[in-house]
């Protein structure tokens, strides 16, 4: 593969784009895009197994979204929600109503990022609750608006020399099975995680002080943490207990990424609120908050109002995704193929001890790279020369967590596209194994 054209280009961004906000993998620079093939500038083409973070739920340019988006510009392409009514607004927040979790009345906020959607829901929270107190999870992502950076406890680049941060925002860890920071195993696990929950509010968090919890049913930036029904079930109850909204945080995970429309369904618990974003209009920008209507009608304008938010163009492009994942039966396609490269990837970790574990939900993957099985010491080396190596051999793959292939395709994704996908990847394992991918690479492909 020739990369001329996106080395220029990169070389030129260099020159003028700011460095807050680039993690870079590999030169990629996009010309176009459809189904899940992206095209670069120098005609090469790449099966994506990243969709934009998780962002092309519905594929690229599908068809039926991109009309959607051409029939509205051409009709206007904004006029404020804050100071006027537009269809597509009303039909898109009735279709959320819908189809997330819980069996009563709901009402929508919109906004235009997983950032702010987050953000906006710390608001809503202390407002409805009279609490000031939000518990979330460390190693989470939330976004870069200063709340939902409060809310992250992902790495120190977030918090060094930008604090202070929202004050009464606590961290507790994410019940993860594999490295389970109590040392325990499944069989001997009574939910210490939990109880580091119930300690914190016996000593210095007072639970009639916390507004919400604020979990991913996946924790996607930890390395696609999968928890345990159980622990879903006891932190829904403590919530429930104390008065304590609980919030899915669904901005990754949600619109059929775990094999159901929002994956906090796989846990069988009614969130109070649920955040959406991403995928919604198919990248555009667009997010919404989606909650009880008692909570969603306890706040007052102007608290969470954008002038651009609920955009007419976006709003008739997430209608569009949205119809889209239903009427091409994107949910259950996503459940089957996850199983099968799952699958897949077991065996080819039964090859390789690189890979310490395989885990997730529908198309939302990760594949545990490590340096000894026993140890499960993170592997970044591997994961950033892996991920290297698949892009110069046609794929678009990522990692996060220093060492967890992330695995998140469109969900429209063909099972043959999936096989040559995975193909690449175990050519890429087997290539670093035997040191064909040189340090150099390390200087660029950095990741989180
Ligand atoms: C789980 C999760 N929440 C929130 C965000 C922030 O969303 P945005 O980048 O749209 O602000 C991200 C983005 O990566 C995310 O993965």
């Amino acid at each position: 593969m020739n990369h001329e054209m996106c080395k220029k280009l990169v070389n030129e961004d260099d020159k003028v784009l700011s460095s807050c906000f680039r993690m870079p993998y590999y030169p990629l620079a996009v010309k176009r895009s459809y189904g899940s093939i992206v095209e670069d500038i120098d005609g090469n083409s790449f099966i994506d197994l990243f969709s934009s973070a998780s962002s092309l739920n519905a594929g690229h340019c599908h068809p039926k979204v991109v009309e959607a988006i051409i029939e509205q510009s051409k009709k206007f392409t904004h006029y404020s929600p804050v100071y006027s009514y537009n269809e597509p607004l009303v039909e898109l927040a009735n279709k959320l109503c819908d189809i997330t979790p819980g069996n009563y009345k709901k009402r929508v906020a919109f906004g235009l990022s997983g950032s702010d959607a987050n953000d906006g829901m710390i608001k809503l929270a202390r407002y409805y609750t009279g609490r000031s107190k939000i518990v979330s999870f460390i190693q989470a992502y939330h976004g870069s608006t200063y709340g939902s950076m409060s809310l992250s406890a992902i790495s120190l680049n977030m918090r060094r020399k930008i604090g202070p941060m929202l004050p009464d925002i606590y961290h507790i860890p994410y019940p993860d099975c594999y490295r389970c920071k109590f040392g325990q195993k499944e069989d001997t696990c009574s939910l210490e995680c939990l109880k580091q929950f119930e300690t914190a509010m016996e000593y210095y968090i007072p639970a009639e002080e916390i507004a919400a919890v604020i979990i991913e049913p996946v924790a996607g930036d930890a390395g696609l943490v999968v928890p345990p029904k159980k622990y879903m079930e006891g932190l829904y109850e403590i919530c429930k207990a104390n008065g304590i909204l609980f919030v899915s945080e669904e901005v990754q995970q949600g619109l059929g990424r775990t094999g159901k429309w929002f994956g906090i369904e796989h846990f069988g618990i009614e969130p109070d609120i649920v955040i959406i974003a991403k995928s919604l209009a198919s990248g555009l920008p667009l997010s919404a908050i989606v909650g009880r209507e008692e909570i969603m009608q306890s706040w007052q304008a102007p608290v969470h109002a954008f002038t651009t938010a609920g955009n007419p163009v976006c709003c008739s492009a997430a209608v569009a995704t949205l119809k889209v994942i239903e009427e091409e039966n994107l949910i259950e396609h996503t459940r089957e193929m996850g199983e099968y490269v799952k699958e897949r990837l077991n065996l080819i970790k039964d090859k390789y001890t690189l890979i310490g574990d395989v885990r997730g939900l529908g198309l939302s993957i990760g594949v545990d790279l490590v340096k000894d099985r026993v140890t499960k010491e993170r592997n970044k080396e591997a994961a950033s020369k892996i991920c290297y190596r698949c892009w110069e051999k046609g794929l678009i793959l990522a990692f996060f967590a220093n060492n967890v292939l992330r695995i998140q395709p469109p969900l429209i994704i063909k099972k043959e596209e999936l096989d040559t996908a995975i193909d690449i990847i175990e050519g890429a394992i087997s290539d670093f194994l035997a040191g064909d991918i040189p340090d150099e690479i390390l200087r660029i492909a950095k990741g989180w």
